[in-house]
This record gives C-alpha cells, structure tokens and sequence, in this order.
C-alpha cells in the first residue's frame, strides 16, 4: 500500500504553524465535523477577535441558508475609504515594497525563508524563490501598494508582510474583482502581538482605494468560515531522500530498493504530441483551460493575458506542457506545476527539498492519468523529489492510482466580503492559490 508511505510532516502538508492552536488535528473535516470544532472552541472561550469584526462567514451562521449568496457587505464610496494608514505601534513603520529593487527582494526573500510557513515538527520550511516572488506578485495590472511591508524605525529591517495580486474570480456565475492575499509573515521574535489583524486591515484598506471589495486566500488554520477544506497529496519522485531527510518513512513489510522501484517512472513521456507550452500555444490554451474551469463552482476568469503570465513556462517557477495532435495539431490537453523548495531543518546532509506543486490541469483527450504520469515522468527528470497535489478539480481520479499518498495537514479556502450558501467539496473547487 503506498498510503503506508505517507508523509508525515512537510509545510506542504501542513502549510501554517498553527499559531493559535486552531488547527484541526483530525483527519476529515465535514462541516459537521467543523460546527463541533467550533462548539469546542466557543466553550473554551477562544473566540476571534479579529475575524468575528469582519465581513467573512461567520461560525454561528454556519448552515443557516437563509441569508444570501453574494458580497456581506456593499462597497463604500471611495470618498469614505480611510485616506491614511492604520497605526502600527511605535517602533515600526509602514513601506511600499519595489519588488523590482534587488535589495527589496533579496530583504523579503530573507524574512520569508527564515519566518514563513513550516510544518508542525519544524522540519520542513517553505523557501519561495526570488523568481517565484516576482512572478506570484507581478500580474497584469498588479498594484504596488498591495506589497507591505513593516520595518523597525530604527534599525530599518523587514519584519513583517503581506501581500495581494488582483485576480478576476468566478463565482457560480458572478465574475468577481478579487484580490488574492498572500505571504502573510510576521518575524518570529513579534509573534502573538497582534500584528497580523493590522496587517490584514491595512492590505484591506488598500484594496478598497482600488474599489476592490472581496478577497481569496487560503491557510492551514481554520478561521471564520472556509469556503472549502482541501487536502494535500504527495507523490515521492525520490523516495531514497524523503525517507533520509524524515518526509515520509518506510512503509510497513517495506524494504528501500522495494519502495525505490516502487516509486519508479518512466525514462520518457509517452504521449504523442507532448511537448513544452510556448508563447504562441497562449490562444489555444486560453479557449482550453477557459472551457475546462467553466464546470467548478469558484474558478478564476483568465484571459490571455493571464495565461501568457501564469501559465507560459518560467525556469524553476512554472512548468507547463501541452498536447498537440500529431495529425489536427489541436492543443488538446495541458498540465502544468510550480516549484516551490522548502529549507530542511536541521538535517546534516540535506539542506532543500525540491517540490512540484500541481497547477491547473485539462484532459480532453488524453487520460488524465496518463496525462499526469507524464508530468510525473518530467518533474522526476528535473530532479524534483516530490510532486504535491491538492484534491481540487478532478485530481481525485488520478492520485491514489500514481501512487499519491495522502498528507496529515489541510488546506482551507477563504473568500472575504462573499458569502457562499454551503460549504464546497474540493472537487467543486478550480482555483489554485500559490
Ligand atoms: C500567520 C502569522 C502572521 C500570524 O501572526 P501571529 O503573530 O501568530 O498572530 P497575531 O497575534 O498577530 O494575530 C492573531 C490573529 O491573526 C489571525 N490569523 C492567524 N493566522 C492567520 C492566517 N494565516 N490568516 C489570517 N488570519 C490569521 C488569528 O486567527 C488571530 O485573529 P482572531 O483573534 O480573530 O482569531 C504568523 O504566525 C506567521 O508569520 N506565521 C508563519 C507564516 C504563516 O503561517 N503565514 C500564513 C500563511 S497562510
């Protein structure tokens, strides 16, 4: 059974620290299953400060599907909208960041790999890459006031961030101008002092001076109230270095040149037409994805300025591959992932782990898991060790049978300002956040 390889600890499985100790330890969380964690947490009297002011689903209307579907609350006239920022307290400052500067970047690439995101064992830490930074924070028509950063006054070092990027987002039939949170990272030594709200109003405020009203984000704990629950699933591509760096473990009855050919792939892709998307597939692979992502319920609106920005290949940011038929040569199916590396603590021999994150994914002619084997078979032949997918979309089909193993950390969907009538499943989902 693969599944005894599992993981059992990665930030890509479990991708926050659990801060506040909110995070669901149980393996499948049901809206059930999260109306009891939420019983338990008011009776234990933690309640969210922050998140209970804000436009966002609250727990106590869990189920309740009387209220509408739709933006909570309407939008301010831009007139209205706080014109300075929020105060921080007294030793820190406010900046933009010019992610374009190289001393800005490499001080948000530093912050970020030594405070960002790590599993609950501490093992693993998410270590985006200069160029992955770039890329995720400069889309079309990006705002550079969505960059924040928090420096002490005094000493001028980064010690917080947060991020959006704007994002046209489909929900049901409502195209909606979003802003897509992220990297939200206060430095170790300034946690639990209530930092993190300011920075959430502040990125806010800012979205609204650009008359942008809701927002998408996702993170490892549970706040009021996930959209959707996701789940990570990881496929070993080097299992020999997973099991030494403490990623996953032997399986039971297990011996390593067993669980090595166990893992194997092959040399080459084997389908006809396989190849490396290019600037001129943009237009074909625009009508594809446009009418693969029409099915899910949440699912970005990507035009073709988009896709040439998400989806054209990056070296060691994104990878993207296409079919095209050897006889019509119609671009009939795509699969694509980004790299995301993580810092191994502590380990003597091993410093990075080198992941694939599956991206978005269209099969109309080829099996989707033949599809998927070939981009297994690539991402091998690149050297990354593990090939990581979440549950969204139809990726369901395909993981057990490649040899996916589950992960024992969840990933929650949060939409702000937008309510949504009932809790979605992972399949209805056909939105990746980075
Ligand atoms: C996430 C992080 C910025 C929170 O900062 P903190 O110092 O632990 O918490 P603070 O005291 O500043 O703020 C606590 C509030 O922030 C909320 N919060 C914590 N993590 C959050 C998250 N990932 N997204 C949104 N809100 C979050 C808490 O729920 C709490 O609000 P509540 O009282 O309404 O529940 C910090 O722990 C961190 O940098 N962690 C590592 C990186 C990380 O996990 N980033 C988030 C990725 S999704």
């Amino acid at each position: 059974m693969v599944d005894s390889n599992a993981s059992s600890g990665s930030p890509e499985e479990t991708p926050n620290p659990n801060p506040d100790g909110n995070a669901p330890s149980e393996s499948d969380v049901t809206l059930d299953a999260l109306a009891r964690k939420v019983q338990e947490s008011l009776s234990l009297g933690q309640k969210h400060k922050f998140w209970e002011t804000q436009p966002v689903g609250q727990f106590k209307d869990l189920g309740n599907s009387s209220l509408p579907e739709g933006p909570i609350e309407d939008p301010t006239p831009l007139s209205e909208v706080k014109q300075e920022p929020y105060n921080l307290p007294n030793p820190y400052e406010w900046i933009t960041c010019d992610i374009n500067s190289e001393e800005m970047i490499t001080e948000v690439y530093n912050l970020l790999t030594n405070n960002y995101v790590e599993d609950d064992e501490n093992m693993f830490r998410f270590n985006y890459s200069k160029e992955f930074l770039r890329w995720a924070l400069h889309p079309p028509g990006y705002f550079r006031s969505w960059h924040i950063g928090v420096r002490v006054k005094t000493s001028k070092k980064l010690v917080a961030f947060i991020t959006g990027v704007p994002a046209r987002i489909r929900v049901r039939d409502n195209v909606v101008n979003m802003a897509e949170i992220n990297f939200l990272c206060v430095h170790k030594k300034l946690r639990s002092k209530r930092l993190a709200p300011v920075m959430i109003k502040e990125v806010t405020r800012r979205v609204h001076l650009e008359n942008i009203w809701q927002a998408a984000y996702t993170a490892g704990v549970i706040l009021p109230t996930p959209v959707s629950t996701c789940q990570y699933w990881h496929r070993s591509l080097n299992p020999k270095k997973l099991i030494d760096v403490g990623f996953s473990r032997l399986g039971a009855r297990m011996t390593m040149s067993r669980t090595i050919k166990l893992y194997k792939l092959p040399e080459s892709t084997v389908t006809p037409g396989f190849r490396k998307m290019e600037l001129h597939d943009v237009p074909a692979v625009t009508r594809l994805l446009r009418n693969y992502l029409s099915q899910f319920i949440v699912a970005p609106d990507f035009d073709e300025n988009d896709v040439e920005h998400w989806l054209l290949p990056k070296e060691n940011v994104v990878d993207s591959y296409l079919v095209e038929s050897p006889e019509t040569h119609d671009i009939t199916d795509f699969c694509s992932f980004y790299t995301l590396p993580s810092s191994i603590l502590g380990n003597q021999n091993y410093s990075t782990l080198k992941a694939a994150y599956s991206y978005y994914n269209v099969s109309t002619k080829t099996p989707l898991l033949q599809l998927m084997n070939d981009a297994l078979t690539v991402a091998k032949k690149n050297d990354y060790d593990v090939f990581n997918a979440l549950d969204v979309m139809h990726n369901e089909s395909f993981l057990k049978e490649l040899k996916f193993g589950p992960g024992d950390g969840k990933l929650h969907y949060y939409l702000y300002n937008y309510r949504i009538r009932n809790e979605l499943k992972p399949s209805e989902l056909g939105l990746v956040l980075l």
